[in-house]
């Protein structure tokens, strides 16, 4: 079983190659900003309530990301491993998965942080769509679908542009990200499983990296 984390600020390419490595090494992607939209879309209780918050770029409360994702860990599928993609978020968050970890009898093999210039992460992040129907994430210069408006994965032709992916907010999630979450970096080098890829490489190429560090959690 691997246990993997992606660590890095908005648009660094989290989710991106979280699918990548999910599906080649057969690992389940745990975004807890992917869950957070599936229960707005959906208009759940919790959707309700964190809406607002991810709108304005901010931070949900603690404790509705923790309970997310220590109930989705116990689900079946993740028993081969997981990838958390922008989970923890924080210190409190941090030590909440280690404790998580400990509980369920489960290490963090490696934490790989994304090394990306802010620069380049708001580009990314103002030029990011995704496939309405599959969920595939695209990028209006960096990565287009090979037919023009047709999903490369499903062939739809409907795609969404997230309502937190535009100027102002991209900087707010940064100074969040700053504030908040780049501590963890800190954190994790101290316990020994940081790992930095440099994320300014072509999509590929991160993939290569983050296979060699895979390689050696073995
Ligand atoms: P979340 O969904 O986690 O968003 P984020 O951290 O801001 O990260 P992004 O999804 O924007 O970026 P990414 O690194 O995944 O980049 P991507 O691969 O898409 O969180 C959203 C909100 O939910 C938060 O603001 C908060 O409110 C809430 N939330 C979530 N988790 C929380 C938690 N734990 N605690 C509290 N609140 C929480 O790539 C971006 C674009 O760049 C794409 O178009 C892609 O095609 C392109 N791209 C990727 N890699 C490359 C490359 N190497 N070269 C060129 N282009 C690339």
């Amino acid at each position: 079983m691997t246990n993997l984390m992606l660590l890095g600020p908005p648009g660094a390419g989290k989710g991106t190659q979280a699918k990548e490595i999910a599906t080649r090494h057969g690992l389940i992607q745990l975004s807890t900003g992917d869950m957070l939209r599936a229960a707005v879309s959906a208009g759940s209780e919790i959707g309700r309530h964190v809406k607002e918050i991810m709108a304005k770029g901010e931070l949900v409360p603690d404790a509705v990301v923790i309970e997310i994702i220590s109930e989705r860990m116990d689900a079946p599928d993740c028993k081969g491993g997981v990838i958390l993609d922008g989970f923890p978020r924080n210190l409190v968050q941090a030590a909440a998965l280690d404790k998580v970890l400990e509980e369920k009898k489960r290490k963090l093999d490696a934490v790989i942080e994304l090394k990306v210039d802010d620069n380049q992460l708001i580009q990314r992040i103002v030029g990011r769509f995704t496939c309405a129907k599959c969920g595939e994430g695209y990028h209006d210069r960096f990565k287009r679908p090979k037919v023009r408006g047709v999903c490369d994965i499903c062939q739809s032709i409907e795609f969404t542009r997230r309502p937190d992916d535009n100027a102002d907010t991209v900087n707010k999630r940064l100074m969040v990200y700053y504030r908040e979450t780049a501590p963890l970096l800190g954190y994790y080098f101290c316990k020994g499983t940081l790992r930095s890829v440099d994320g300014m490489a072509p999509i590929a190429e991160v993939a290569k990296e983050i296979d060699k560090v895979l390689g050696g959690t073995k």
